[in-house]
């Protein structure tokens, strides 16, 4: 089938089942649960709370087979140059043994390298504390990782600095030792400005310790020679690793140092298996292929902007970030692989807190709100350890915010149970519009056994894979990330001018007057 004539049978199924209730699909089909959801082994995605049926679901496989999805993740896994505008493989997945490196690229030797000296540090007692120098891939994914394995935690404390306010820095190094901390500078290039400023900063605090405290993971072997980190403290990864997609090589290192060898490989151990079911499930048991589906249904089909992903999990409380940047970078695109402009909108606005805590924020606006927030909720079976009743009340509130948003509750419920409770009938007038809830409003929900590194890599790969999936319909380069360039030259352009060491010269009024006023307020 052409990729157009697919596109257009999803939009058919949109347009019918645009107007019907998620209610009425419930009530028509007893076996919505069997039927739109899948498993592998312990981990559950169901879907039947979104707004498809079977018909749409055929639909959107049919639009995964006319855009070649098999041939393209094929091509990724075997290390063709599918990153086109960089002139790279993608193969992050080599890193965990789901695909082959290229001949000649260490993988093993610089895994065993810097789980050896992760081990030392754990053991030797030299370092109380661990600072992390990093921004977006080489921060966010070490941040959330070793957050959600909180439990395996028995090394030093780690700490993450990423911004380049400098309050980032200062409130970290407060209470630290300088003799007592080892400093991790991770970036890929070694030159973000962000980064080898705070890695600058973190210098001069350790003074007399920096020759001794100091570790770099980058591509950039000879920079970090250059900045005075010996090289049996340097761990090197390849440019076939995305920035976002690199937190399975050294730049776990801070996760590593956190949880220990073991639970590192098993966090990899677990992504690499999620490798293997995405190369060989077929299509309509396949996880990360089902999970981009609906999101095609809900960005395309739908035409939702937006997705919330809330994990009832508050160790997955920076997954949502992380997430952000995997997708949002990969797939925030508008021109296809080959420079065309792209035919459907792309990668939606994703963003999200934990719950239960986000029922008290921003929910109320999913329930009654005027725009339709598609949600995708995160949650374990069963908790690392079991504090009274905590768990079931998490399950329940996950549970029921995902029954709420689909079914809703209509006037005519909220009218009765109003007058039930004695309200009188200008009271029931005046608050059932406030009372009422619309429902048919959309849900995944993924399901897994307990949060240990063997899941979070499976969940962290399958969100990955997603990208992928979505971007290879879309046709977009999921792995480069141009937009964010011109922003770094404009700010490289301003610096000196905001320093007071050029004129202002050839600025937009706005630019100007801001930094007038910027002059005006400085000590
Ligand atoms: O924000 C752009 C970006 O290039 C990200 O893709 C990357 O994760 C981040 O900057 C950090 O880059 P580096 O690891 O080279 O310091």
């Amino acid at each position: 089938m052409q990729i157009e004539d697919a596109w257009n049978a999803v939009y058919i199924q949109a347009e019918r089942l645009k107007s019907v209730h998620l209610r009425e699909l419930f009530a028509t089909d007893a076996d919505r649960f069997s039927k739109l959801s899948v498993s592998i082994d312990d981990l559950t995605i169901d879907f039947s709370k979104e707004k498809l049926d079977s018909i749409a679901l055929d639909a959107l496989l049919s639009l995964a087979r006319a855009a070649d999805i098999e041939a393209k993740r094929d091509a990724m896994f075997t290390g063709e140059t599918w990153n086109l505008t960089e002139g790279r493989a993608v193969l992050h997945m080599a890193l965990r043994g789901g695909a082959q490196a290229p001949a000649g690229d260490a993988v093993d030797a610089v895994r065993e390298r810097f789980l050896a000296y992760a081990e030392d540090i754990r053991s030797g007692g030299r370092f109380d504390d661990v600072i992390n120098i990093g921004i977006g891939g080489s921060d966010l994914g070490p941040v959330m990782a070793t957050r959600a394995l909180a439990p395996d935690h028995d090394g030093p404390r780690i700490h993450f600095v990423s911004n380049v306010d400098g309050a980032h820095l200062t409130d970290v190094q407060r209470s630290l030792n300088p003799a007592r901390t080892l400093v991790i500078i991770a970036s890929k290039t070694f030159t973000t400005l962000e980064t080898m400023t705070n890695a600058h900063s973190a210098r001069d605090w350790l003074g007399t310790h920096a020759g001794s405290n100091m570790a770099a993971v980058s591509t950039n072997i000879a920079a970090c020679a250059e900045f005075g980190i010996p090289e049996e403290r340097v761990f090197g990864f390849w440019d076939w690793v995305g920035g976002r997609y690199s937190l399975w090589s050294a730049i776990g290192f801070p996760l590593a140092i956190a949880v220990g060898a073991e639970a590192f490989r098993s966090f990899l151990a677990g992504a690499a298996a999620m490798d293997r079911h995405f190369r060989k499930a077929p299509l309509k048991h396949n996880l990360p292929v089902l999970l981009a589906l609906v999101g095609i249904w809900r960005r395309n089909a739908m035409g939702w902007p937006t997705v919330a992903l809330i994990p009832y999990d508050q160790r997955l409380e920076r997954f949502p970030a992380y997430v952000q940047q995997l997708d949002m970078e990969s797939n925030g695109k508008r021109v296809t692989r080959t420079g065309g402009g792209v035919a459907t909108a792309t990668g939606p606005v994703i963003w999200g807190e934990p719950g239960t805590n986000a029922q008290h924020s921003f929910f109320q606006l999913i329930h009654q709100g005027t725009d339709i927030v598609p949600v995708d909720f995160v949650v374990a079976a069963t908790p690392r350890e079991k504090l009274g009743d905590h768990h079931a009340l998490l399950l329940a509130n996950c549970l029921a915010q995902s029954q709420a948003l689909a079914f809703g509750k209509t006037e005519a419920d909220v009218r009765h149970e109003m007058a039930a409770e004695g309200k009188d009938a200008d009271d029931i007038d005046r608050l059932a519009p406030h009372r009422t809830f619309p429902g048919d409003r959309p849900s995944t929900t993924i399901l897994h056994r307990q949060l240990d590194a063997l899941t979070l890599g499976r969940l962290t790969a399958l969100y990955e894979h997603k990208v992928f999936v979505q971007g290879a319909i879309w046709d977009v380069n999921s792995f480069d990330q141009w937009g964010v360039e011109l922003g770094k030259q404009l700010a490289a352009r301003l610096s000196p001018i905001i320093r007071g060491d050029e004129a202002t010269t050839d600025l937009d009024s706005s630019t100007a007057g801001l930094i007038a006023r910027i002059h005006n307020l400085e000590d």
